[in-house]
């Protein structure tokens, strides 16, 4: 297993969820939401955790914190900047606490085969596309569509690569993973539950909720 560092983005307001906090700040069953990645992330062995933060917010014990950037991809390369030396580096949106730790493990293992790795669930709705006046124009073939989520686990010189681009490059993208392709770098996916889902609004509050709680309460298997 090559040595991992893990950079925990949790720098983003949180606008379409409107709490008075930020996001990854926000109460989730008992504790603030960045703290079940955090818990992931030392269940799957990955120890030194940079956490890309808004203003006025501290990181969690134990995590390296640096002030997050105006877009998601700037606040990875801040906190990348502040990461000790590693072979490999997994990026992860502190808006996914129910990330299972075992996909961190995948994604850096699938580094041997591509410059980068993305846990991804297949796609179960048919998808379209719509012109303008919502009129269809297209039906994409379903089997080969994959929703995208994090952990995406990167070589690190790829990484450092992929984001060494201007500022409306890094505002662009929506992944990190975009900027490998962009840079000709190999991207593989590794097959994740829809489980490990992004919250956003407060309906996906709710259901982390129930989730989280469901598994706090399950009694230890004998
Ligand atoms: N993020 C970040 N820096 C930014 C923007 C986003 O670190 N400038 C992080 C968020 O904290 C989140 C992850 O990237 O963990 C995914 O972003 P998203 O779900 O869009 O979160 P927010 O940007 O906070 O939400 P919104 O877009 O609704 O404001
Ligand atoms: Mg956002």
């Amino acid at each position: 297993m090559p040595k991992a560092v893990a950079l925990l983005v949790a720098a983003g307001s949180g606008e379409r969820l409107g709490a008075s906090r930020p996001k990854a700040f926000v109460t989730l069953a008992g504790r603030p939401m960045l703290e079940w990645s955090v818990a992931s992330l030392h269940a799957a062995g990955l120890t030194e955790i940079v956490v890309a933060l808004p203003p006025g917010e501290a990181a969690p014990s134990g995590c390296v914190g640096v002030p997050g950037g105006a877009a998601r991809s700037d606040s990875v390369r801040r906190a990348l900047d502040a990461a000790a030396p590693s072979d490999a580096v997994v990026v992860h949106d502190a808006a996914r606490p129910l990330v299972p730790p075992p996909l961190f493990v995948e994604a850096i293992a699938a580094l041997e085969a591509a410059d980068c790795a993305v846990a991804a669930a297949p796609v179960t709705d048919t998808v379209k596309e719509a012109g303008p006046d919502h009129r269809v124009t297209a039906t994409l073939d379903r089997s080969r569509l994959w929703a995208i989520q994090t952990p995406q686990a990167f070589r690190r010189e790829m990484l450092e690569r992929a984001l060494d681009v201007g500022d409306d490059v890094l505002a662009a993208a929506t992944d990190d993973a975009w900027l490998v392709e962009r840079a000709g770098g190999s991207v593989v996916v590794v097959p994740s539950a829809p489980s490990n889902f992004k919250i956003t609004t407060p309906h996906d509050l709710r259901v982390a909720e129930l989730l989280l709680e469901e598994t706090i309460d399950r009694p230890e298997a004998d």
